[in-house]
This record gives structure tokens, C-alpha cells and sequence, in this order.
């Protein structure tokens, strides 16, 4: 867990929401919302690591997306195939470390290749930790911890008793790190829509009107402000926290 008073965030976890009413407010395709986007996210990831945020978990694709007209699907892929492709040599200069999380195994082959390549070329980099959701839940993301711990029961490697919050904590995504401090959601929307749900227990929520592909530098220091601002209690009283005590 994060220490209870900390200016910074050590770990950022964002919604990039509202490409496509972007596009529609400049009369523009969706596409042209998206190509937008992803230049607002390759601004942010390198303000991220300029702030020294250790961790940065970016939600690319929802398993909920592939519900969007398969134009816009096939579109969203090229996209992230187009951008693994020039975008990952100069990450691994800049130090930063690539991880995926969700099921990647329904992606084409050659982007599940492209993903592979840039978690091993960047695997041991210890700037930045870029975590890149696609096509993620966190019910899956919940599901599949649970199921792993089944397994362990079955085999007789695991007593029932013996599962707690740290045991199930192992087990879900982005276990190595610690859970985000602050979440971010562009876009208006205030949901967590299938967000990281096991990690988000204790995280500072902000909320923009903002759509993703205007979001910059200056809004992801109003979010910060928002975050120093913030009192973490995990639960205690305020009046513990400011007394250190408990
Ligand atoms: C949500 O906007 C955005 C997405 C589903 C895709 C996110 C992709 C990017 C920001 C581009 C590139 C990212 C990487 C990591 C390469 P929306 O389409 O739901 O917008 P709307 O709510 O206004 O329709």
C-alpha cells in the first residue's frame, strides 16, 4: 500500500476517455480522434517520466471494446501496431519499462509478437513502469486470480484458509508494483467502467470534462495538485493521520 502522505503519486492509473467526441466536435472521423489521442498519450507518458512517477497503467482496449463496429476495432489495432512499432526504440532509450495487462492471447498474432518484443527489449529498464491495459477487465482481471488460487487448492499446494488479501493481491495484475495512488478518467464520464476494480480500493479518483486528446501537461498538474491535496486515511481517522499515530 502507499504511504499515507505523499505529494506525488508513485503510480498513475488512467481512463483516456473522449477521442471520439473530439473528432465529432472538429466534424472529423473517429480515426482522426484516436490518432489524436495517441499523441496526447505519448506527451503524457513523457511528462510522467519527467515528474518521476514510477508507474503509469494506461487502459488501451477494454474486453468491452470489441463491441465497437469492427471498422473502429481494426482501426484501434493498426493503431496500436503502428505505434508499438515506432514508438518502442525511443521508449527503451528514454528508460521506460513496457508491460501489457489483459488477455492478449485475442490479439493478431503480429501485435501479440510486437507486445512480446517490447516488454523483453525493455524488461530490464528501471525508469518509468508504462503498464498498458488491452483487452482488460477487472472482473477478468479478479476472475483469473481466483481461478489460479483453485488450481493451487486442487493440487494441494494452497489451504483455504491460508488465501487473505496479500495471497489474492499476488495473483492479480501488476502485482510487482504498488496500487495506483491516483486515477485519472478524461472525458467527463465519472465510472470506473471495468477499470482496475481489485486495485482502485484505496486510489484518489479525478474526474475531467476533458476529452483525452486535449489533455496535457498543464491538466496533469492540476491532477497533481488535486492529489497533494488529498488526505489518505486507509481507513484511519483524520485526526490519526495528522498525529502520525495509529
Ligand atoms: C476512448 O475514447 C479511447 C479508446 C477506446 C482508445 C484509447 C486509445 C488511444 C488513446 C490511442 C493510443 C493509445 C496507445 C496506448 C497506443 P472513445 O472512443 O470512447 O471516445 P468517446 O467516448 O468520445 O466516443
Amino acid at each position: 500500500m502507499s504511504s499515507i502522505k505523499s505529494a506525488i503519486p508513485r503510480h498513475i492509473a488512467i481512463i483516456m476517455d473522449g477521442n471520439g467526441r473530439w473528432a465529432r466536435q472538429r466534424g472529423r472521423p473517429r480515426a482522426s480522434g484516436h490518432q489524436a489521442g495517441f499523441r496526447t498519450t505519448r506527451d503524457i507518458v513523457e511528462a510522467c517520466g519527467r515528474q518521476q512517477i514510477e508507474a503509469l497503467t494506461l487502459f488501451a482496449f477494454s474486453s468491452e471494446n470489441w463491441k465497437r463496429p469492427q471498422q473502429e476495432v481494426g482501426l484501434l489495432m493498426d493503431l496500436f501496431l503502428r505505434a508499438l512499432k515506432s514508438e518502442v526504440s525511443k521508449l527503451c532509450e528514454n528508460n521506460v519499462k513496457i508491460r501489457f495487462i489483459g488477455e492478449r492471447g485475442a490479439f493478431q498474432p503480429k501485435l501479440q509478437l510486437e507486445m512480446d518484443n517490447a516488454e523483453t527489449l525493455t524488461r530490464d529498464n528501471d525508469g518509468l513502469m508504462l503498464a498498458i491495459a488491452v483487452n482488460y477487465g477487472g472482473r477478468w482481471d479478479i476472475v483469473n486470480a481466483a481461478r489460479q488460487l483453485a488450481f493451487q487448492v486442487r493440487d494441494g499446494e494452497l489451504q483455504p484458509e491460508d488465501i487473505d488479501i496479500d495471497t489474492f493481491s499476488r495473483h492479480v495484475s501488476l502485482s510487482e508494483i504498488s496500487e495506483p495512488d491516483l486515477f485519472i478518467r478524461t472525458g467527463g464520464e465519472k465510472r470506473i467502467s471495468n477499470y482496475l476494480l481489485w486495485h482502485l480500493a484505496y486510489t484518489e479518483l479525478y474526474f475531467t470534462d476533458v476529452l483525452w486528446p486535449d489533455f496535457s501537461e498543464v491538466e496533469l498538474a492540476n491532477a497533481l495538485d488535486f492529489y497533494a491535496g488529498r488526505q489518505r486515511r486507509f481507513g484511519r481517522t483524520g485526526e490519526q493521520v495528522i498525529g502520525g499515530t495509529g
